[in-house]
């Protein structure tokens, strides 16, 4: 049985959600489970913009046959070739023997190595500036590779002002029958999926996604379609104001973010010795996690959100705590920027992770580690707690800068 929304007079929602998924990518959880969109345009050529993933293979057929109504399928658009999009244009070929596949030189090439099997002769390879009318409608292709693969284009409805924007503007959690980001409490509900979700799949590639957005600055946007999560079709500007935070690596908010690694409680005693005398000192917009509790992917996400981080860590096997090594290592490898850090190591007999971290981050663009760094030695003493007063007092007094 179908499943579709309507976006606008001539274009439908087909895609499809999945709640049963436990870890996108087979990296990130997701509780809330994801949507794979896909969007059918009925002009005078029918279009289809991206397929789904195979998981939802059925549900999408459906919708897909649900709403051609008998029409045959022309052009099948492919603004991103990566298989939880594009795992089920082979199915498409084979029920749409008439379509005609469009993309990109380099989509093409994923295509083959995944063996989509499309003949040659039904691909039309489009590149930026290209444009194709399909009746009423003129779509617009617009480069943006590495948002999030190398091949991904966006396409642009210059008639009706619709942008398919590919992974830009998508979100973790399933659509669960809502379609429009202002029929869900996006900036209650969404944000922080939303956030975690850019952060650890698209947040490696900031610069190219300010490209795509100079380029989209261009643009009469009246609504954006993304592959994951809600349409946007209100509040625009506020939405690209995230993405210029997250894709400059600039903070969301002055606020700071304690996480640590403890063995026996004692590291994570003095973690909560700081956040007392933050709070104690008048500063609030404080977050605790425990490494080892917490997904690092959340990790990431809130680190891309506040200003400040304090990292607690032991030493293990004379190294940083794996869990906590793994946090710093996903942060560089996201490229983050422009954080200022509180660095606190515990040991009892041979402490190193105060030098390895400081050593991270030194290899990392724009971060700030604080000259008042505590080794606690096994736990924390009254000379100790006068360092960790110490940190507390120059975290506050470095919010003073402008971010
Ligand atoms: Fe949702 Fe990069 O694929």
């Amino acid at each position: 049985m179908q499943c579709t929304r309507k976006v606008t007079e001539d274009l439908y929602w087909v895609g499809a959600n999945d709640k049963r998924l436990h870890l996108f990518e087979s990296a990130h959880p997701i509780e809330g489970g994801v949507s794979y969109n896909s969007y059918l345009l009925l002009d005078e050529k029918t279009a289809l913009f991206d397929t789904a993933d195979w998981s939802v293979g059925k549900q999408f057929l459906e919708n897909v046959e649900y709403v051609l109504d008998g029409r045959k399928l022309d052009y099948l658009v492919i603004n991103h070739l990566e298989p939880d999009h594009a795992a089920s244009i082979g199915e498409i070929v084979l029920r749409y023997p008439e379509v005609k596949v469009v993309s990109t030189e380099k989509a093409w090439l994923l295509m083959n190595q995944f063996q989509f099997r499309i003949d040659e002769e039904k691909f039309v390879e489009v590149k930026e500036g290209d444009s194709m009318s399909f009746g009423k409608h003129n779509i617009a292709f617009v480069a943006a590779p590495m948002v999030h693969w190398p091949e991904v284009m966006v396409s642009f409805d210059t008639t009706d002002g619709i942008l398919f924007s590919a992974d830009a503007f998508g979100s973790f959690k399933s659509l669960d029958g809502a379609l429009f980001a202002d029929e869900v409490d996006f900036k209650g509900e969404w944000i922080d999926e939303a956030r975690r979700y850019y952060t650890n799949i698209v947040g490696k590639y900031g610069p190219q996604v300010m490209a795509l957005l100079k380029k989209a600055s261009t643009l009469d946007i009246k609504c954006i379609c993304p592959l994951h999560g809600p349409v946007w079709r209100k509040d625009i500007p506020w939405i690209i104001d995230k993405y210029v935070h997250w894709a400059t690596y600039t903070p969301e908010e002055k606020g700071i973010v304690i996480a640590y690694a403890s063995m026996y409680g004692n590291t994570m005693s003095a973690a909560h010795i700081l956040a007392s005398k933050l709070h104690e000192k008048g500063f609030h917009n404080v977050k605790m996690y425990d490494v080892s509790e917490t997904h690092v992917s959340f990790l990431i996400s809130e680190a891309f959100k506040y200003s400040h981080l304090a990292l607690f860590s032991v030493t293990y096997n004379l190294n940083v705590f794996p869990a906590m090594q793994n946090f710093i290592d996903d942060m560089k490898r996201l490229n983050l920027q422009k954080r200022v850090i509180g660095i606190v190591e515990n040991g009892s007999w041979a402490p190193q992770a105060l030098d390895l971290m400081a050593k991270s981050f030194d290899e990392m663009k724009q971060m700030t580690v604080l000259n008042e760094q505590v080794s606690v030695l096994s736990s924390v003493t009254k000379m100790t707690d006068r360092e960790l007063d110490g940190l507390a007092d120059s975290l506050i007094e470095s919010m003073k800068q402008d971010y």
